[in-house]
Protein backbone atom coordinates (compact mmCIF):
# COMPACT_ATOMS: atom_id res chain seq x y z
CA UNK A 1 0.00 0.00 0.00
CA UNK A 2 1.43 3.21 -1.03
CA UNK A 3 2.03 5.85 2.00
CA UNK A 4 0.65 9.11 1.25
CA UNK A 5 2.14 12.39 1.55
CA UNK A 6 0.02 13.64 4.28
CA UNK A 7 0.92 10.32 6.81
CA UNK A 8 4.60 11.01 5.86
CA UNK A 9 5.05 14.57 6.03
CA UNK A 10 1.87 15.75 7.40
CA UNK A 11 0.15 17.59 4.36
CA UNK A 12 -1.01 16.41 0.95
CA UNK A 13 1.13 19.18 -1.01
CA UNK A 14 4.65 19.57 -0.30
CA UNK A 15 4.87 23.39 -1.60
CA UNK A 16 2.19 24.01 0.85
CA UNK A 17 3.28 27.48 2.44
CA UNK A 18 0.44 27.95 4.81
CA UNK A 19 0.59 24.08 6.29
CA UNK A 20 4.55 24.59 6.46
CA UNK A 21 4.65 28.04 8.15
CA UNK A 22 1.98 26.22 11.07
CA UNK A 23 4.32 24.09 12.07
CA UNK A 24 5.98 26.70 14.44
CA UNK A 25 8.74 26.29 17.61
CA UNK A 26 5.27 27.25 20.47
CA UNK A 27 8.06 26.12 23.64
CA UNK A 28 10.67 28.83 22.78
CA UNK A 29 11.80 28.89 26.45
CA UNK A 30 12.20 26.19 27.27
CA UNK A 31 15.65 25.21 29.01
CA UNK A 32 15.32 21.22 27.95
CA UNK A 33 13.73 18.78 25.66
CA UNK A 34 13.48 15.26 26.09
CA UNK A 35 13.40 12.55 23.57
CA UNK A 36 12.54 8.62 23.97
CA UNK A 37 14.44 6.49 22.03
CA UNK A 38 13.53 3.27 21.98
CA UNK A 39 16.49 1.12 20.82
CA UNK A 40 18.37 -1.33 22.04
CA UNK A 41 22.06 -0.98 23.32
CA UNK A 42 24.19 -3.67 21.87
CA UNK A 43 27.47 -5.70 22.57
CA UNK A 44 29.31 -7.63 20.06
CA UNK A 45 31.36 -10.19 21.41
CA UNK A 46 33.31 -10.08 17.89
CA UNK A 47 36.41 -7.74 18.35
CA UNK A 48 37.79 -8.61 14.98
CA UNK A 49 38.56 -5.56 12.80
CA UNK A 50 36.99 -6.42 9.69
CA UNK A 51 35.37 -4.21 7.99
CA UNK A 52 38.77 -2.29 6.08
CA UNK A 53 37.14 0.74 4.58
CA UNK A 54 35.37 1.27 8.32
CA UNK A 55 38.71 0.82 9.88
CA UNK A 56 40.87 3.45 7.27
CA UNK A 57 38.00 5.83 8.59
CA UNK A 58 38.71 5.58 12.29
CA UNK A 59 42.69 5.69 11.56
CA UNK A 60 42.03 8.78 9.25
CA UNK A 61 39.99 10.26 12.56
CA UNK A 62 42.14 9.54 15.29
CA UNK A 63 44.71 12.25 13.23
CA UNK A 64 42.90 14.76 12.09
CA UNK A 65 41.48 15.91 15.45
CA UNK A 66 42.08 19.53 16.02
CA UNK A 67 41.39 21.85 18.76
CA UNK A 68 38.33 24.35 18.86
CA UNK A 69 40.73 26.72 20.63
CA UNK A 70 43.03 27.20 18.35
CA UNK A 71 40.86 28.86 15.57
CA UNK A 72 41.64 32.58 15.15
CA UNK A 73 38.97 33.79 17.74
CA UNK A 74 40.69 37.32 18.14
CA UNK A 75 39.27 38.22 14.73
CA UNK A 76 37.37 41.32 15.18
CA UNK A 77 34.02 40.42 13.57
CA UNK A 78 31.74 43.37 12.13
CA UNK A 79 28.53 41.65 11.77
CA UNK A 80 26.94 44.66 9.65
CA UNK A 81 30.20 44.70 7.34
CA UNK A 82 29.71 40.75 6.82
CA UNK A 83 25.57 41.28 6.42
CA UNK A 84 26.67 44.00 3.55
CA UNK A 85 29.28 42.45 2.20
CA UNK A 86 27.37 38.62 2.61
CA UNK A 87 23.79 39.34 0.92
CA UNK A 88 24.04 36.97 -2.11
CA UNK A 89 23.88 34.13 0.87
CA UNK A 90 19.94 35.54 1.45
CA UNK A 91 18.87 34.97 -1.60
CA UNK A 92 17.73 38.10 -2.90
CA UNK A 93 18.72 39.45 -5.79
CA UNK A 94 19.32 43.00 -7.34
CA UNK A 95 17.38 42.55 -10.17
CA UNK A 96 14.31 41.19 -8.49
CA UNK A 97 11.26 42.76 -8.37
CA UNK A 98 9.84 43.57 -4.66
CA UNK A 99 6.86 45.69 -5.73
CA UNK A 100 3.76 44.74 -3.57
CA UNK A 101 5.86 42.23 -1.54
CA UNK A 102 6.50 43.03 2.02
CA UNK A 103 10.16 43.93 0.82
CA UNK A 104 9.11 47.11 -1.10
CA UNK A 105 10.13 49.63 1.21
CA UNK A 106 13.45 48.35 3.13
CA UNK A 107 15.94 50.45 2.38
CA UNK A 108 19.47 49.60 3.65
CA UNK A 109 18.50 49.88 7.18
CA UNK A 110 16.09 47.16 6.67
CA UNK A 111 18.21 44.96 5.07
CA UNK A 112 21.44 44.81 6.54
CA UNK A 113 19.02 44.24 9.99
CA UNK A 114 17.58 41.34 7.92
CA UNK A 115 21.52 40.21 7.20
CA UNK A 116 22.12 40.33 10.46
CA UNK A 117 19.22 38.19 11.48
CA UNK A 118 19.86 35.76 9.31
CA UNK A 119 23.49 35.58 10.60
CA UNK A 120 22.07 34.97 13.78
CA UNK A 121 19.65 32.31 12.83
CA UNK A 122 21.71 30.66 10.84
CA UNK A 123 24.47 29.92 13.13
CA UNK A 124 22.12 29.24 15.79
CA UNK A 125 20.38 26.12 13.56
CA UNK A 126 23.65 25.00 12.68
CA UNK A 127 24.68 24.97 16.24
CA UNK A 128 21.18 23.13 17.68
CA UNK A 129 21.95 20.62 14.45
CA UNK A 130 25.23 19.56 15.62
CA UNK A 131 23.92 18.71 19.17
CA UNK A 132 21.61 16.96 17.22
CA UNK A 133 24.62 14.58 15.34
CA UNK A 134 26.12 14.78 19.05
CA UNK A 135 23.18 12.93 20.63
CA UNK A 136 23.10 10.51 17.18
CA UNK A 137 26.33 9.57 16.98
CA UNK A 138 26.98 8.44 20.85
CA UNK A 139 23.60 6.30 20.24
CA UNK A 140 25.19 4.84 17.26
CA UNK A 141 27.70 3.93 19.56
CA UNK A 142 25.57 1.88 21.52
CA UNK A 143 23.37 0.33 18.47
CA UNK A 144 25.40 -0.39 15.56
CA UNK A 145 26.37 -4.27 16.27
CA UNK A 146 30.02 -3.56 14.57
CA UNK A 147 33.35 -3.62 16.06
CA UNK A 148 34.69 -0.86 13.64
CA UNK A 149 31.51 1.03 13.41
CA UNK A 150 31.61 1.57 17.35
CA UNK A 151 35.17 3.18 17.03
CA UNK A 152 34.53 5.23 14.47
CA UNK A 153 31.24 6.63 16.24
CA UNK A 154 33.10 7.51 19.08
CA UNK A 155 35.67 9.85 17.46
CA UNK A 156 32.43 11.33 15.77
CA UNK A 157 30.88 12.11 19.24
CA UNK A 158 34.21 13.71 19.88
CA UNK A 159 33.55 15.92 16.47
CA UNK A 160 30.73 17.00 17.04
CA UNK A 161 30.99 18.23 20.71
CA UNK A 162 33.77 20.05 18.56
CA UNK A 163 31.01 21.53 16.23
CA UNK A 164 28.88 22.38 19.20
CA UNK A 165 31.55 24.27 20.80
CA UNK A 166 32.89 26.14 17.85
CA UNK A 167 29.11 27.45 16.86
CA UNK A 168 27.96 28.19 20.33
CA UNK A 169 31.76 30.33 20.69
CA UNK A 170 31.16 32.02 17.72
CA UNK A 171 27.47 33.19 18.07
CA UNK A 172 28.30 34.04 21.76
CA UNK A 173 31.57 35.92 21.19
CA UNK A 174 31.11 37.29 17.22
CA UNK A 175 27.22 37.55 16.71
CA UNK A 176 24.18 39.53 18.44
CA UNK A 177 21.43 36.68 19.49
CA UNK A 178 20.54 33.44 19.57
CA UNK A 179 17.07 31.76 17.62
CA UNK A 180 15.56 28.30 19.26
CA UNK A 181 15.44 25.48 17.20
CA UNK A 182 13.62 25.68 14.49
CA UNK A 183 10.48 23.42 14.29
CA UNK A 184 11.12 21.37 11.21
CA UNK A 185 14.37 20.91 12.45
CA UNK A 186 12.98 20.01 15.15
CA UNK A 187 10.45 17.54 14.30
CA UNK A 188 13.36 16.05 12.07
CA UNK A 189 15.60 15.21 14.63
CA UNK A 190 13.55 13.82 17.37
CA UNK A 191 11.94 11.54 14.41
CA UNK A 192 15.85 10.35 13.93
CA UNK A 193 16.35 9.67 17.65
CA UNK A 194 13.24 8.06 18.66
CA UNK A 195 13.15 5.35 15.32
CA UNK A 196 14.58 2.48 16.98
CA UNK A 197 16.51 0.68 14.38
CA UNK A 198 19.95 1.52 13.87
CA UNK A 199 20.06 2.14 10.53
CA UNK A 200 17.87 4.92 10.26
CA UNK A 201 19.95 7.11 12.77
CA UNK A 202 22.23 6.56 9.78
CA UNK A 203 20.15 7.80 6.84
CA UNK A 204 18.94 10.44 8.85
CA UNK A 205 21.56 11.55 10.51
CA UNK A 206 24.75 10.78 8.56
CA UNK A 207 23.31 10.76 5.09
CA UNK A 208 20.24 13.45 5.14
CA UNK A 209 21.43 16.02 7.78
CA UNK A 210 24.47 16.01 7.49
CA UNK A 211 24.84 15.68 3.49
CA UNK A 212 22.91 19.00 3.66
CA UNK A 213 25.13 20.02 6.22
CA UNK A 214 28.38 19.40 4.40
CA UNK A 215 27.20 21.69 1.17
CA UNK A 216 25.66 24.44 3.25
CA UNK A 217 28.85 25.21 4.91
CA UNK A 218 30.56 24.44 1.80
CA UNK A 219 28.40 27.04 0.12
CA UNK A 220 29.10 29.73 2.92
CA UNK A 221 32.56 29.09 3.83
CA UNK A 222 32.65 29.86 -0.37
CA UNK A 223 30.85 32.84 0.07
CA UNK A 224 31.77 34.89 3.43
CA UNK A 225 34.39 37.06 3.20
CA UNK A 226 34.62 37.01 7.29
CA UNK A 227 38.15 35.11 7.95
CA UNK A 228 37.19 33.42 10.97
CA UNK A 229 34.09 31.37 10.34
CA UNK A 230 35.88 30.94 6.85
CA UNK A 231 38.48 28.62 8.77
CA UNK A 232 36.01 27.46 11.25
CA UNK A 233 33.82 26.07 8.36
CA UNK A 234 36.90 24.87 6.75
CA UNK A 235 37.68 22.09 9.37
CA UNK A 236 34.14 21.44 10.45
CA UNK A 237 33.96 20.01 6.96
CA UNK A 238 36.95 18.23 6.69
CA UNK A 239 34.73 16.38 9.61
CA UNK A 240 31.67 16.22 8.14
CA UNK A 241 33.03 14.52 4.84
CA UNK A 242 33.83 11.61 7.25
CA UNK A 243 30.96 11.73 8.82
CA UNK A 244 28.88 11.38 5.36
CA UNK A 245 31.56 8.65 4.10
CA UNK A 246 31.11 6.70 7.55
CA UNK A 247 26.96 6.55 6.93
CA UNK A 248 27.25 5.88 3.19
CA UNK A 249 29.94 2.92 3.73
CA UNK A 250 27.95 1.19 6.25
CA UNK A 251 24.36 1.32 4.87
CA UNK A 252 26.25 0.48 1.57
CA UNK A 253 26.70 -3.02 3.67
CA UNK A 254 23.60 -2.70 5.66
CA UNK A 255 21.24 -2.36 2.95
CA UNK A 256 22.31 -5.46 0.97
CA UNK A 257 20.58 -7.35 3.30
CA UNK A 258 17.15 -5.72 3.50
CA UNK A 259 14.00 -6.66 1.73
CA UNK A 260 12.32 -4.73 -0.79
CA UNK A 261 9.63 -3.50 1.94
CA UNK A 262 12.11 -2.35 4.49
CA UNK A 263 14.13 -0.56 1.88
CA UNK A 264 11.22 1.35 0.93
CA UNK A 265 10.85 2.65 4.56
CA UNK A 266 13.82 3.77 4.21
CA UNK A 267 13.06 6.12 1.00
CA UNK A 268 9.66 7.38 2.70
CA UNK A 269 12.14 7.99 5.52
CA UNK A 270 15.21 9.90 3.08
CA UNK A 271 12.14 12.23 1.57
CA UNK A 272 10.17 13.34 5.01
CA UNK A 273 13.95 14.26 5.88
CA UNK A 274 14.57 16.10 2.12
CA UNK A 275 11.41 17.76 3.07
CA UNK A 276 12.16 19.16 6.76
CA UNK A 277 14.90 20.39 5.68
CA UNK A 278 13.84 22.31 2.52
CA UNK A 279 10.94 23.47 5.07
CA UNK A 280 13.26 24.63 7.48
CA UNK A 281 15.28 26.96 5.17
CA UNK A 282 12.77 28.52 4.86
CA UNK A 283 13.74 30.76 7.71
CA UNK A 284 10.28 31.55 8.72
CA UNK A 285 11.59 32.65 12.65
CA UNK A 286 13.91 35.90 11.30
CA UNK A 287 10.87 37.15 8.99
CA UNK A 288 8.69 36.99 11.98
CA UNK A 289 11.65 38.96 14.11
CA UNK A 290 11.51 41.54 11.01
CA UNK A 291 8.01 42.03 11.66
CA UNK A 292 7.11 41.45 7.71
CA UNK A 293 4.06 38.86 7.59
CA UNK A 294 5.46 35.51 7.39
CA UNK A 295 3.61 34.12 4.39
CA UNK A 296 4.19 36.82 2.37
CA UNK A 297 7.38 36.96 2.94
CA UNK A 298 8.14 33.11 2.06
CA UNK A 299 6.21 33.14 -1.02
CA UNK A 300 8.92 35.66 -2.20
CA UNK A 301 11.51 33.71 -1.32
CA UNK A 302 9.85 30.37 -2.66
CA UNK A 303 9.81 32.29 -5.75
CA UNK A 304 13.00 33.85 -6.26
CA UNK A 305 14.70 33.16 -9.57
CA UNK A 306 17.98 32.22 -7.68
CA UNK A 307 16.08 29.73 -5.40
CA UNK A 308 16.20 26.56 -7.60
CA UNK A 309 19.70 26.58 -7.57
CA UNK A 310 20.67 27.48 -4.21
CA UNK A 311 18.11 24.72 -2.84
CA UNK A 312 19.55 22.53 -5.25
CA UNK A 313 22.82 23.09 -3.86
CA UNK A 314 21.69 22.20 -0.90
CA UNK A 315 20.85 18.54 -1.82
CA UNK A 316 24.05 18.62 -4.01
CA UNK A 317 25.37 15.81 -1.76
CA UNK A 318 22.44 14.13 -0.36
CA UNK A 319 21.03 13.01 -4.10
CA UNK A 320 24.16 10.75 -5.36
CA UNK A 321 24.34 9.68 -2.08
CA UNK A 322 20.72 8.25 -2.28
CA UNK A 323 22.06 6.83 -5.56
CA UNK A 324 24.72 5.11 -4.32
CA UNK A 325 22.69 3.23 -1.78
CA UNK A 326 20.38 2.65 -4.08
CA UNK A 327 17.89 4.64 -2.74
CA UNK A 328 16.74 6.57 -5.76
CA UNK A 329 15.95 3.29 -8.11
CA UNK A 330 14.38 1.27 -5.60
CA UNK A 331 10.60 0.78 -5.48
CA UNK A 332 10.27 1.58 -9.47
CA UNK A 333 12.19 5.02 -8.52
CA UNK A 334 9.59 5.99 -6.10
CA UNK A 335 12.67 8.10 -4.20
CA UNK A 336 13.54 9.62 -7.94
CA UNK A 337 10.06 10.96 -8.42
CA UNK A 338 10.10 12.55 -4.94
CA UNK A 339 13.16 13.95 -5.63
CA UNK A 340 11.78 15.27 -8.94
CA UNK A 341 9.17 17.05 -7.97
CA UNK A 342 11.33 18.62 -5.20
CA UNK A 343 13.77 19.77 -7.97
CA UNK A 344 16.72 18.38 -7.11
CA UNK A 345 17.13 15.18 -9.22
CA UNK A 346 20.03 16.86 -11.36
CA UNK A 347 22.59 16.51 -9.35
CA UNK A 348 22.11 12.53 -8.83
CA UNK A 349 25.38 12.16 -10.97
CA UNK A 350 27.68 14.55 -8.55
CA UNK A 351 30.07 13.43 -6.43
CA UNK A 352 29.06 11.27 -3.59
CA UNK A 353 30.80 11.48 -0.58
CA UNK A 354 32.72 8.18 0.20
CA UNK A 355 35.83 9.24 -0.53
CA UNK A 356 35.72 12.83 -0.95
CA UNK A 357 36.77 13.24 3.05
CA UNK A 358 40.27 12.39 1.73
CA UNK A 359 39.99 15.73 -0.40
CA UNK A 360 38.59 17.59 1.96
CA UNK A 361 41.29 17.28 5.10
CA UNK A 362 41.92 20.95 5.36
CA UNK A 363 43.34 20.22 8.93
CA UNK A 364 45.88 17.53 7.34
CA UNK A 365 47.04 19.84 4.52
CA UNK A 366 47.74 22.47 6.93
CA UNK A 367 50.08 20.40 9.32
CA UNK A 368 51.82 19.43 6.03
CA UNK A 369 52.52 23.01 5.17
CA UNK A 370 53.52 23.56 8.84
CA UNK A 371 55.73 20.84 8.37
CA UNK A 372 57.31 22.44 5.07
FE1 LIG B 1 29.14 18.24 12.95
FE1 LIG C 1 29.01 15.61 11.61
Amino acid sequence: MATTNEEMIGRADVNDIGAILAVTNTDVDEVAHAVRAEADAIFTWDYEQSRKALHKLYEKAKTSQWNANDLPWETDVDQEAVAVANRALNGFTDDMDLKGTPFEKWGDKEWIEFGVQSQNWTLSQFMHGEQGALICTAQIVETVPWIDAKYYASTQVMDEARHVEVFARYLDTKLSGHYPINAHLKMLLDDIIADSRWDMTYLGMQVMVEGLALAAFGFMHQMTTEPLIKQLLRYVMSDEARHVAFGVLSLQEYYQQLSAAEIRERQEFAFEAAVRMRDRFLQQEVWERMGVDVGEAVKVVFNAPDRPIFQGLLFSKIVPNCKKLGLLDAADGWLRQKFTELGVIQYEDWVDTGEEYTTLDEVAKDREAAVA
